[in-house]
């Protein structure tokens, strides 16, 4: 979202209505009028938004990074607020001789303004003639709420509280936003601990940051979202039911208990192998005796289980392979045995992926030919899969 900042003095309640909509998952770049700048700074707007904030025309530096026409085009929605007299009289007029203008006018996405300003100015008649055009235009205008206004007159100007603006914002995007809404999904994450004795057991690096990742980007584009996660030391993703387990049977036993879902994506690195026997106290070491020998049993496939499961086949299954070797190949051949749609594999051989930030995924999605993702972060990484899964269901445009 883009949030064009005018110069109100209402404009310090747009860093509450900012981090409001990071609180939603919504990215808002901000856009400040010289005057709002001099009412509130543009440091604190980065702070909040987490965004460079862009508020000059001709800066050579921004201008090559992400030119002014892009940026009014990259977002879903631009917001005016607050909406001064003066930058409604220059969207009305179509002047554009600022950053903020030339956004305004460069735009093809749909605009809300929140007009705040002095009653006189708001019942003027050149107001009133600035917001018929506005309106004509097709433009959204939302308040302004009658009451004290910061000048100390009372009547019409003051702009609508943050959670009027956001509730408004909200129901805009969250059709773009929530390509996913109503679909029920479950995925897997992190490691499974296989005991051996009450204080030992098999287990693995997997810190559950891929998986967590996944369960936290589909809740946010509408899906109602499972995650079954083995033991990690990372938070539960906000918006999403956790079942927390320890073993593969655990995690096996979970999963059946979440179906049916239409998506199922198991990112978490189950234990092949657990111990056959699991001693019901701790295994002594006795001095001079051989180190017991541990027996290995086959752990339940979980991926395989989904994917082939005699009633309840998600429609899209989508399994994760970490290999050390040939990457493709080992990918192909996981993906016929498991039976499921799409591997996203990585190559864990140089250790930088287990518990990292960043991924490179090789995307396998048929027979066709494997497709390399770039190194990205694993929040990205789950924002694409994200927007394929959406895809595929035909939720967005593939
Ligand atoms: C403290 C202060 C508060 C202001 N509040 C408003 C306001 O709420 N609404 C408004 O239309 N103008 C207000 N103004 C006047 C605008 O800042 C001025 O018209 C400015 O040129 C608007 O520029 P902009 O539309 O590019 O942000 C205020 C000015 C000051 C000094």
């Amino acid at each position: 979202m883009l949030l064009v900042l005018g110069g109100g003095i209402a404009a310090y309640k747009c860093l509450e209505l900012v981090r409001r909509l990071k609180e939603h998952g919504i990215a808002v770049r901000c856009v400040p009028t010289a005057a709002a700048e001099k009412l509130v700074s543009p440091l604190a707007l980065a702070a909040v938004s987490g965004e460079k904030v862009y508020d000059s025309l001709f800066s050579l530096t921004d201008e090559a990074e992400m030119g002014h026409i892009r940026l009014s085009r990259e977002a879903d929605l631009v917001v005016v607020a607050p909406a001064t007299a003066d930058l409604l009289a220059k969207m009305a007029n179509g002047l554009a001789d600022d950053l903020a203008s030339t956004l305004l006018l460069a735009t093809d996405k749909p605009v809300l303004a929140a007009p705040a300003m002095n009653p006189r100015m708001w019942a003027h008649p050149a107001t009133r003639r600035n917001l018929e055009r506005l309106a004509a235009d097709g433009i959204a205008i939302l308040g302004p709420a009658v009451g004290d206004t910061a000048c100390g007159e009372v009547g019409a100007g003051r702009m609508v509280e943050p959670a009027e603006l956001l509730a408004a914002i909200l129901a805009r995007l969250e059709p773009a936003c929530r390509p996913l809404e109503g679909v029920r999904a479950l995925v897997t994450s992190g490691p499974t601990h296989e005991p051996i004795d009450p204080v030992r057991f098999v287990a693995n690096r997997s810190s559950g940051r891929q998986g967590h990742a996944i369960a936290e980007a589909l809740a946010r584009a509408g899906a109602s979202v499972t995650l079954v996660s083995g033991p990690v030391a990372i938070p539960d993703p906000p918006g999403v039911r956790t079942v927390r387990v320890e073993t593969a049977r655990e995690m096996a036993a979970a999963c059946e208990a979440a179906l049916p879902v239409e998506v199922a994506v198991c990112a978490a690195a189950v234990a092949d192998w657990r111990p056959a026997e699991v001693e019901a106290t701790k295994i002594k070491k006795e001095a001079g005796a051989a180190p017991p020998l541990l027996q290995l049993v086959e752990n339940p496939d979980i991926l395989a289980g989904l994917a082939r499961h005699p009633t309840h086949r998600p429609r899209l299954v989508v399994g994760f392979a970490a290999e050390t070797g040939a990457l493709e190949a080992e990918a192909r051949t996981k993906r016929a045995k498991k039976g499921c749609d799409w591997i996203l594999a990585n190559d864990v051989s140089r250790g930088a992926v287990f518990g990292a930030d960043r991924n490179r995924i090789l995307f396998l999605s048929g027979d066709g030919p494997a497709e390399p993702w770039p190194e990205l972060s694993k929040e990205e990484v789950a924002a694409r899969l994200v927007e394929r899964i959406a895809a595929a269901l035909g939720r967005r445009p593939a």
